[in-house]
């Protein structure tokens, strides 16, 4: 008896305490430690789902106390969450401390050592490390060389543990995620690697699996021989707010779709895993960006559309065109909007194009992923023309409205046969009392029990980058204009065109 992997071990249970640890966030004064990570940690306190003598160390060069540190901590929560429970804050505000030093200098790494020596002795936090890199994505090498020189990524003993979380951007194009994959496999093993795409934290995305894979009904039709087409519509109403630097350089097919929209096309379109497990579900999610069908340079023109967003009017408010942007060049040809078809070749897939769009300035925020049926093989009712019947329609909303709506086709009350689309809508809000659980809340307490479920492996991520870097390359030798479209509009009219080009229309949220 031999096997070719690993046995697939049991997913940790949900609802388990994770094992006392010192998190440490590299960033301690940035923007996503304030927005995002602090009113997380907090909430799962609140929630008695962090374990005892858990600590917090905030790393950044900007000077602070352990004092000062904890009361900008209790502001960020007041801003991003809720006014702090006084009672729960002055439990809460002792598991935070502060390093102040460069992450550049081995210094820092030294007095980190002495410190997570002292908090294990006086708060229990047993020799578990947890890495959360929230710094700008150049310093990621330095601090992995760091942590693996001082000897941080080991951990302390067999009966220990010490995680990496990575946040995106992960690489600006195959190369450079293939470079930052080599680096951190120098110092850690795979499964201490938690690299975050805050979109598989959704809980509406978590329930595109259970919706799969918990019913019986849906599975024997989710394939070529009942789905005309699928659709995926990441639309944001907001513009680049103050990320001027930052998404000049990249666009949205590297913001947006080598990650989160990629994931979303992975989980309609894997097969079932053997088990929800880590192993499981991400080689079957990896084996759907092998499938993808790759796009030659020439093509490119053919299944993507560009559009950069131009002056316009969104929710009554007069806004600015991108070029406008601060720290924009004024002459930019960076994305804003990309539509892209694509077909995963396999035999549950083959021929069923995949339209993805996302684009900022849109008219509102939306998260949405149609699935289109094909028409009835024969129309019974003599009377009503074919083109009076509408496919039916699945559609799961992922943001902001959290839900799954089916559309069939009804008879409309008397004599005649008329029909009219209807809907069936499931609803988080009104099914379940319990409040929607915030992404980065779920995947904080997933890295600190231990399950990389929801996170991309390395080879996925080199796998969706392998399949939108020659898209980048032939944009790059492309110097026609790109399409400019009013902002509040629903992109620019060459994304209509594309899909009625196949006869198919988009329907937008
Ligand atoms: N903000 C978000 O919502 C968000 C969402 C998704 C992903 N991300 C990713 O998360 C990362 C952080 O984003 P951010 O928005 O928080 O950035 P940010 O506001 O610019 O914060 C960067 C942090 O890095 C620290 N830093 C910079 N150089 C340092 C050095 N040499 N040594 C020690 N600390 C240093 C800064 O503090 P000092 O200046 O005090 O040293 C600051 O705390 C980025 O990779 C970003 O792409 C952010």
């Amino acid at each position: 008896m031999y096997s070719l992997e690993a046995p697939v071990k049991a997913a940790p249970q949900r609802g388990r305490i994770p094992d006392p640890c010192a998190m440490v966030t590299l960033g301690a004064s940035g923007d996503l430690t304030h927005r995002k990570l602090i009113p997380a940690l907090y909430k799962l306190f609140k929630s008695q789902l962090l374990p005892e003598g858990f600590s917090l160390i905030g790393i950044s060069r900007t000077p602070e106390t352990d004092e000062s540190f904890r009361s900008k901590m209790k502001e960020a929560v007041g801003a991003y969450f809720e006014p702090p429970d006084p009672e729960v804050w002055s439990r809460f505000e002792k598991t935070l401390f502060y390093l102040p030093g460069n992450v550049d200098s081995p210094d820092v790494y030294r007095e980190l050592i002495e410190l997570f020596s002292k908090l294990d002795k006086e708060r229990g936090c047993c020799g578990n490390r947890l890495f959360y890199l929230a710094v700008s994505p150049q310093l990621y090498p330095t601090i992995i060389e760091h942590l693996g020189k001082s000897g941080l990524s080991c951990p302390l003993s067999e009966k220990n543990w010490s995680r990496i979380i990575i946040e995106k951007p992960f690489g600006h194009d195959l190369n450079s995620a293939h470079a930052l994959n080599d680096k951190i496999v120098q110092y850690f093993k795979e499964d201490q690697v938690y690299r975050i795409d805050h979109f598989l934290g959704k809980e509406t995305v978590q329930n595109i699996l259970a919706f799969r894979f918990a019913n019986s009904i849906f599975e024997p039709i989710w394939n070529r021989q009942y789905i005309d087409h699928v659709q995926v519509t990441v639309a944001e109403s907001l513009g680049i707010e103050n990320r001027g630097g930052y998404y000049d350089s990249a666009g949205a097919l590297r913001d947006m779709v080598q990650n989160h929209l990629l994931q979303l096309v992975c989980t309609i379109g894997m097969e079932p895993p053997v088990a929800f497990t880590a192993t499981s579900v991400r080689d079957e999610k990896t084996k759907v960006l092998q499938a993808l069908r790759p796009i030659k340079p020439e093509e490119v023109n053919r299944v993507t559309v560009r559009g950069q967003y131009g002056d316009g009017v969104i929710d009554g408010k007069q806004v600015q065109a991108y070029r406008k942007e601060k720290n924009v060049k004024p002459d930019s040809r960076t994305e804003t909007y990309v539509l892209l078809k694509l077909f995963i070749d396999n035999w549950r897939w083959a021929d069923v194009p995949f339209y993805l769009r996302t684009g900022k300035h849109l008219p509102k925020r939306a998260t949405e992923i149609t699935i289109q049926f094909k028409r009835t093989p024969h129309l019974v009712f003599a009377r009503v023309p074919e083109k009076h019947i509408d496919p039916n329609l699945l559609i799961l909303h992922i943001q902001p409205d959290e839900g799954i709506t089916l559309r069939f086709e009804a008879k409309v009350p008397g004599p005649d046969i008329h029909l009219q689309p209807v809907n069936m809508k499931f609803q988080y809000g009104s099914s379940f009392t319990k409040p929607v659980e915030e992404a980065y809340e779920r995947l904080l307490l997933d890295t600190l029990i231990g399950d990389a479920t929801l996170f991309a492996r390395g080879d996925w991520i080199e796998a969706a980058w392998g399949f939108i870097t020659p898209i980048l390359e032939a944009w790059e030798n492309d110097r026609t204009p790109i399409p400019v479209y009013a902002s509040g509009t629903w992109g620019p009219s060459e994304a209509d065109v594309l899909l009625a080009e196949d006869k198919r229309k988009w329907r937008n949220p």
